[in-house]
């Protein structure tokens, strides 16, 4: 028996960031850190900061009433929310229930995906796979963050790259021809210590020595982590490339994950993919983990830069260590 598939694609998206902006020169009253040194490191200038009391699925909920709104999808109507985060409001119940009923989506199923920065593409693959397969019709894949919760304020080799934010994007159906054409998805773990948040978990119970050592915050070793990045951010766009048979001039758009400009310069020039190509806004929000490559996408479409079946390249990395690529078709109308 031949089972039915469906083409599967973005068919609406949006973004939300808290009010509040912290700069550079902010950040220098806190720690011994400089506009200077910060912008060429990372190409970071400033960075969002979630208010007192605001959780992740609170920014969540904004960017998906957007993304339903762009789609004109109502809430009752999503199957599935998928929830890409690192900074879930609690442990337990998962932040994509909590979303599912801020946003009365009574008839989803619901559950977090832990991929660090990658877990935005991890989760447009989850999507993709049920919408084909006929499963479900409308799946919300949300990335959001609120880090500046897991954050060591004090460590100034840390604190001054991360912002919060959340993006969300409904997928549904789309013609033939548009939306998801390939996903590449990888895993090193043999390299989780480069990057973690080493208390809280059943590893490490938060304990007073616990916080006095600062575990609880996110660590990071720079230096491993951005080997790795320039090494698998440009090679996954390529694998992915390989498995639709596009070559890397097809690329109309690159929306790489936003860590670093060094990093997503030197994947732009392995592809060359020239810089007015790539969609880049790491200068106003930092690295959003999850929320990263989703803001950039619904930035770059409410600008009107995409046209109605332009190749876009969207390319992740992070903890785990993890990286993830999709290449697509947009499908949608021009925003413009
Ligand atoms: N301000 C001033 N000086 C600083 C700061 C700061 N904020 N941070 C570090 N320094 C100092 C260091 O102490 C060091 O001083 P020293 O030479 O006297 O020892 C010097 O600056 C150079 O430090 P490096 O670590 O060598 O700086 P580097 O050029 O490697 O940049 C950075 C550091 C920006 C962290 C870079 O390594 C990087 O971007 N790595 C990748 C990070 C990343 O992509 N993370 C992804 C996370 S995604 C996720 O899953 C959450």
């Amino acid at each position: 028996m031949q089972v039915k598939t469906y083409n599967a694609g973005i068919c609406g998206i949006g973004y939300y960031v808290p009010e509040r902006i912290m700069t550079n020169a902010d950040l220098a009253e806190l720690v011994n850190t400089s506009d200077e040194w910060i912008r060429t490191r990372t190409g970071i200038a400033q960075r969002h900061i979630a208010g007192e009391g605001e959780a992740v699925t609170d920014l969540a909920l904004q960017a998906a009433k957007r993304a339903l709104a762009d789609a004109k999808v109502e809430a009752e109507d999503i199957d599935l929310v998928v929830f890409a985060t690192l900074t879930p409001d609690r442990i337990i119940p998962s932040a994509a229930s909590t979303l599912q009923a801020a946003l009365g989506a009574k008839h989803a199923a619901a559950f977090d995906l832990s991929a660090a920065c990658s877990g935005f593409v991890y989760g447009l693959s989850v999507a993709s796979a049920f919408v084909q397969q006929g499963i479900y019709e409308h799946v919300l894949v949300v990335g959001g963050e609120v880090l500046s919760r897991f954050v060591d304020w004090e460590d100034r080799t840390t604190c001054v790259l991360f912002g919060d934010g959340a993006g969300a994007a409904l997928v549904g159906r789309v013609p033939e021809g548009e939306g998801f054409l390939a996903f590449d998805l990888g895993s090193d773990g043999s390299g989780g210590d480069a990057l973690d948040i080493p208390a809280g978990g059943s590893r490490l119970p938060v304990t007073e020595q616990v916080l006095a050592a600062h575990q609880q915050f996110i660590h990071m070793d720079g230096k491993a982590v951005f080997r790795f990045a320039v090494k698998v951010l440009g090679q996954t766009v390529e694998d992915s490339l390989k498995k639709c048979g596009l070559p890397p001039e097809a690329i109309d758009w690159l929306v790489p994950h936003q860590a670093n400009q060094r990093i997503i310069d030197s994947a732009a020039t392995r592809l060359g993919t020239p810089a007015e190509k790539v969609v880049i806004n790491i200068e106003r929000y930092g690295n959003m983990s999850a929320a990263s490559i989703p803001v950039a996408l619904a930035e770059a479409y409410e600008a009107g830069k995409f046209r109605r079946g332009d190749v876009i390249a969207l390319a992740g990395f992070g903890a785990g260590l993890t990286w993830g690529s999709c290449i697509m078709k947009w499908s949608k109308e021009d925003k413009s």
